[in-house]
């Protein structure tokens, strides 16, 4: 059914007339035109699509856009005005990036582990980012990136 409804994207109201079963990331994509967030498996299964919602990290594809209705949606476009927040440094600095595809949603699941526990350990590390996959096999680097941000 088609529904109009609200919410916050990186703190810029959003209005929509959309259908409501409608995935988030298929709004951020192809309606808003927000195309950092990456479509990978589309089954909730590899982490590409990462965002968060209210603070918590969650899988824009399979997570229909009524469920996002007046709360606020974070996105890699969002997280820093300029590319500089301490995670972004930390991934240029580390080199973590191959193809990159799944980059985004590493950022993003690294992020909210961030927020909550600043100082992770390796296993509060693996707990946070396990649902994050990269074909390229960059989990080393996005180790260390991570703990050179958390320091
Ligand atoms: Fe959403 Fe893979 S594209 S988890």
């Amino acid at each position: 059914e088609r529904v109009r409804l609200g919410f916050v994207l990186n703190g810029q109201p959003q209005e929509l007339s959309i259908e409501s079963d409608t995935p988030l990331l298929w709004v951020l994509r192809d309606v808003l035109g927000m195309n950092g967030t990456k479509f990978g498996c589309g089954m909730g299964l590899c982490g590409a699509c990462t965002v968060h919602l209210d603070g918590v990290p969650v899988r824009s594809c399979s997570l229909p856009i009524n469920a996002v209705a007046n709360k606020q949606v974070t996105t890699i476009e969002g997280l820093s005005s300029n590319g500089d927040h301490p995670l972004q440094q930390a991934w240029v600095a580390e080199n973590v990036p191959q193809c990159g595809y799944c980059q985004s949603g590493q950022i993003m699941s690294a992020a909210a582990l961030l927020a909550n526990t600043p100082r992770p350990s390796d296993a509060d590390i693996d707990n946070a980012m396990s649902g994050n996959l990269c074909r390229c096999g960059t989990y080393g680097r996005i180790r260390k990136a991570i703990k050179r941000a958390a320091v």
